[in-house]
């Protein structure tokens, strides 16, 4: 397919530049306002999807190309070490790391899904038990009551040595089935290694290692009997080395598997938070939305083991982890117990970044990302699930969030858009994303449209109201595909109202470094061919100066967008 198609810009109006389109004047809007009347909407929807549709095909042909991308560009020695990055490589301003030190809430007092264990009284062999360590309080069969229902496409619960019926569960017969080798094009980081296992599953931390009891010691196991998986959510070469790896070990019968110290009732989740974690971005696609995916379906009944473990982590999303898990967390990083579970997942599923589709065995349940927005609105206490009405009430002003930064792709005429937009009649504010993400989800949930220079804070539009408004300024250098992938189809996905400016030559910082002859400038193609550090050094260090006559057009259509 040619490639100049594949670059074309999906929402580009027809007929006009992307700024050429509708000056209509402010002072309508403000008449508008103050007369409470409706505007017609532009019927633009159409057109616009019929474009859209074409152009993404196009874009995951070419998508391979891409395939290293991501908003995120920090360093790599900060990535290979279990330390947060600095702040300057996080576009997602909420990134900013906490110390260390900061404990939060490790393993320890679990709730009512765990007994511990007295090994002293209820030892191997006790009570006629054929599982050591297991006390008769926590039967098998108080097992199958207490856990949670699981799907209902899942087999029921395998009682101890029996093999798992057949059914239309991605967990084949056996009491390990793995999902590895998946390829989505151009986003091959988007299928990690999961593996799901039932039965009698006893993890303990201080060995990496989830024995299973598998009397057949069939399903996946290599000549020692061995599964090794490092359970991070993004299928990245580059950054698995630095994740922790983790063993399922067949054994063959329960004498054969260290003794549990404490019994839980509910299904077990081993995953890793290394890597890009730390950036809001990554925080959300590579950990909270697989951990969503992945666990959402038990209604908070569900144990997190979390390795490459970072407490300021941990603490930074307590209410998310909180509302996916009605128990703590344990830290699999540095925890002596053995843990038995009916249950248990090793790894997550995931799927595109802030992009999920249906899928049978991936994702069963259909959750999009408007279910995910629902979640995070819970779990926040969010309180607007819809953005205001334009003239619902006299003199109502709609709230625009303009994300501003201190980095790189700042706008560096904000000010100057901020004028313009309160002139069309927006209650501006204008504010960085801290590393309060309560807040700050707040502060986003207010507002009625969201502005902000791609990569620079974008992500934050997780916490908009359905129905509110995205406008993404593209920074120069044929930035469509990340434009589009990263953020443009994830809105409307979230059931947002996209708007998207692409700036042209005259509107970066990179005409003062770059002559006009530049390959930068000429043949930006061949800089993204070369690969993301050749982005990293030029295209991606720009700030943005919007030309306010080529802008306002799109502030008005932000507006026009919440009539719809
Ligand atoms: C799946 O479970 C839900 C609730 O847990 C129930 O309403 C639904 O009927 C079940 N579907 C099937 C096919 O069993
Ligand atoms: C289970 O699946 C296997 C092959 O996938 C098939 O041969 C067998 O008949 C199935 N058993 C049942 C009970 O459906
Ligand atoms: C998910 O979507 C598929 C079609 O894409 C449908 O067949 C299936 O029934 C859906 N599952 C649920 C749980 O809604
Ligand atoms: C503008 O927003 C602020 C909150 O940031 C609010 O207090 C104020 O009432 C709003 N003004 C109008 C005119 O809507
Ligand atoms: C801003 O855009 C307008 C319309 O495209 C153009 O005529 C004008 O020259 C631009 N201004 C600058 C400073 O580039």
């Amino acid at each position: 397919m040619a490639s100049t198609t594949a670059y074309a810009r999906p929402s580009k109006l027809p007929g006009a530049g992307p700024g050429e389109r509708r000056p209509a004047p402010p002072r309508l809007i403000r008449a508008f306002l103050a007369s409470g009347a409706k505007i017609e909407p532009r019927k633009l929807a159409a057109g616009l999807l019929a474009g859209c549709c074409l152009a993404l095909l196009t874009y995951v042909s070419l998508a391979k190309l891409y395939a290293v991308y991501s908003p995120v560009f920090a360093t790599t020695s900060a990535l290979l070490q279990n330390a947060p990055p600095s702040s300057s490589s996080a576009p997602g301003a909420v990134a900013a790391p906490r110390p260390p030190e900061d404990p939060a809430f490790t393993g320890g007092n679990n709730g009512g899904a765990v007994d511990r264990v007295d090994l002293t009284e209820k030892g191997p062999g006790t009570a006629g038990s054929r599982e050591p360590g297991v006390p008769e309080a926590v039967s098998r069969k108080e097992h199958a009551e207490k856990a949670p229902a699981p799907a209902n496409t899942s087999a029921p619960m395998p009682s101890q040595g029996e093999r798992k019926s057949n059914s239309s569960s991605n967990v084949a017969a056996g009491p390990m089935s793995c999902d590895e080798n998946g390829v989505d094009e151009g986003f091959p980081y988007a299928r990690p290694a999961v593996c799901e296992l039932s039965g009698d599953i006893r993890v303990s931390p201080s060995q990496k290692t989830m024995y299973l009891v598998n009397p057949s010691g069939g399903g996946g196991f290599d000549e020692k009997g061995e599964k090794r998986l490092r359970p991070y959510a993004r299928n990245d070469d580059f950054l698995l080395p630095a994740v922790v790896e983790v063993t399922v070990k067949s054994v063959s019968s329960p004498e054969a598997a260290p003794q549990c110290t404490r019994q839980h009732r509910v299904p077990a989740v081993v995953f890793s938070v290394a890597g890009y974690t730390d950036n809001f971005f990554h925080d959300n696609t590579d950990a909270l939305i697989p951990l969503f995916l992945t666990t959402a379906h038990l209604k908070g009944e569900v144990q997190l083991l979390i390795t490459n473990y970072k407490p300021w982590w941990v603490q930074k999303y307590t209410p998310l982890l909180r509302k996916l898990s009605n128990y703590d967390v344990i830290n699999f990083d540095a925890d002596a117990d053995v843990h038995c579970f009916p249950r248990g997942y090793l790894g997550l599923y995931r799927d595109r970044d802030l992009i999920i589709t249906p899928h049978p065995t991936r994702n069963p349940r259909n959750y999009t990302m408007v279910d995910y927005t629902r979640f995070l609105r819970a779990a926040y206490g969010l309180r607007r699930d819809q953005p205001a009405v334009l003239g619902a009430e006299p003199g109502m002003q709609p709230r625009m969030l303009i994300i501003s930064r201190a980095g790189t792709r700042k706008l560096l005429n904000q000010d100057e858009v901020a004028a313009a937009a309160s002139e069309l009649g927006f209650n501006v504010t204008v504010a960085e994303a801290g590393d309060d993400v309560p807040a700050f989800a707040a502060l986003v949930n207010s507002a009625d449209v969201l502005l902000a220079v791609h990569g620079a804070g974008l992500t934050n539009q997780i916490f908009l109201p359905t129905n509110g408004v995205v406008l993404q300024i593209v920074p120069w250098g044929n930035m469509d595909w990340m434009a589009t992938n990263f953020y443009g189809q994830p809105a409307r996905d979230m059931q947002l109202r996209y708007v998207e400016y692409y700036i042209d030559e005259e509107e970066t910082s990179l005409k003062d470094k770059y002559p006009k002859d530049h390959v930068v400038f000429k043949d930006p193609k061949a800089l993204h061919k070369q690969g993301w550090q050749a982005l990293a050094d030029t295209i991606m260090k720009q700030d943005v100066k919007v030309n306010m006559t080529r802008f306002q057009p799109f502030l008005l259509q932000a507006m026009d967008e919440l009539q719809e």
